[in-house]
């Protein structure tokens, strides 16, 4: 009855991307000029997709965009989302990945709509390099005060996203271990992957897990707690208990086997993988009027179909159909 795929894993992740505008430039993921957009579809026919998905066991929905704040109705969105129900009968996991610029003011919002959980993005803990890889000035500040806000709102837990990148900010992981203790936050480092727009990938500017954990020793010693299967991170507390950080480590050490996740674009298309080189046009069915009934038969033989893993590194590879941006993690 749940969403399977051909390999045996089950999918209960969602992530609907709502916009793939941005109001920062992350080296990592977005070019400096302003590139192609894709249409947004209504918030309603997310909704709906949504709705479909969760009749086909979906447990948890993360909004990400581009940068989902920046769109309007996200609100109401977030509060449609908790009306829904589980196969189980239990309400949805229900996140949001942002770059934190206008969560100061949101979180409360959001919070009371009832949103589950936040994810930060935040690559530096100094002004100078956080202004550096986004390429936004006065950034770092609306970003810290929109991380204490998401505390305050009881968004629980805030979990800070940063792609380490060498040259830019492989300075920062100690930092960030005391960033992790003094804030209480969830700092999780990941490991770059070639989907960005500018190109700047390559196998030496990845830091990876092995390198992370040896670096971060030398400020004070981690120890592995457990993780669930289908968790992206591997998890770690300082030794004093004090402090959780998480590895997120596609390139070193993949977890495509564990996956257990589907994407939608803002535009509507199906990716079953972050690496798809092929979408699928939920939208259009919609469009030519299809029944839920019908959505849910497409669904099932579209993740059905899903990649068995991605080949990051090996001769061949071959890039996204899109890049990271248009996605949103
Ligand atoms: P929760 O467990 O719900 O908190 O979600 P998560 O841990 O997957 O968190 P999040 O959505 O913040 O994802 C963190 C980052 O992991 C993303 O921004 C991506 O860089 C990476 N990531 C997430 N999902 C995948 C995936 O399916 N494949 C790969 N290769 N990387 C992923
Ligand atoms: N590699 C790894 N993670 C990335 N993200 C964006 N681009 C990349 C990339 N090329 C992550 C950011 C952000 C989330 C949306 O995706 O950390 O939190
Ligand atoms: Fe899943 Fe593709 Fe990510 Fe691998 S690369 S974990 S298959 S989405």
């Amino acid at each position: 009855m749940f969403l399977h795929d051909k390999h045996g894993r089950r999918i209960s992740d969602l992530r609907i991307s709502i916009t793939d505008r941005c109001n920062y430039r992350c080296v990592y993921c977005r070019s400096g000029s302003d590139g192609p957009q894709f249409p947004e579809m209504p918030i309603a026919d997310y909704l709906r997709m949504a709705k479909v998905f969760v009749e086909l066991g979906i447990t948890k929905v993360r909004l990400t965009g581009g940068e989902p704040l920046l769109r309007k109705g996200l609100v109401e969105m977030v509060r449609d989302l908790a009306q829904m129900r589980t196969l189980e009968g239990a309400p949805l996991d229900i996140a949001i990945t942002t770059n934190g610029h206008l969560l100061a003011d949101m979180a409360q919002p959001l919070a009371d709509a009832g949103l589950s959980r936040v994810t930060v993005s935040m690559d530096a803990v100094d002004p100078e390099r956080f202004a550096r890889i986004t390429r936004v000035a006065n950034g770092y500040e609306k970003v810290l005060a929109g991380i204490r806000a998401a505390q305050l709102a009881g968004l629980d837990p805030v979990k800070i996203n940063c792609v380490l990148l060498r040259g830019f900010n492989d300075d920062q992981i100690a930092a960030f271990g005391r960033f992790a203790r003094a804030e209480g936050v969830v700092v999780r480092f990941i490991e770059f992957m070639p989907l960005e727009e500018d190109r700047v990938w390559s196998p030496e500017i990845v830091i990876t897990l092995d390198e992370i954990l040896r670096r971060m020793a030398e400020f004070m010693s981690l120890r592995e707690i457990g993780h669930t299967g289908s968790e992206t991170a591997r998890r770690y507390v300082f030794e004093d208990g004090i402090g959780e950080i998480g590895i997120i480590a596609p390139v070193s050490h993949p977890f495509c086997g564990h996956c257990s996740r589907v994407r939608v674009t803002s535009d509507g298309k199906i990716r079953t993988c972050l690496f798809s080189v092929r979408e699928h046009d939920l939208a259009a069915l919609m469009e030519a009027g299809a029944s839920d009934d019908q959505l849910a038969d497409f669904l099932r033989g579209v993740v059905d179909q899903k990649e068995g893993r991605h080949h990051i590194g090996e001769p061949g590879f071959i890039p996204a159909s899109r890049t990271m941006v248009h996605i949103g993690g």
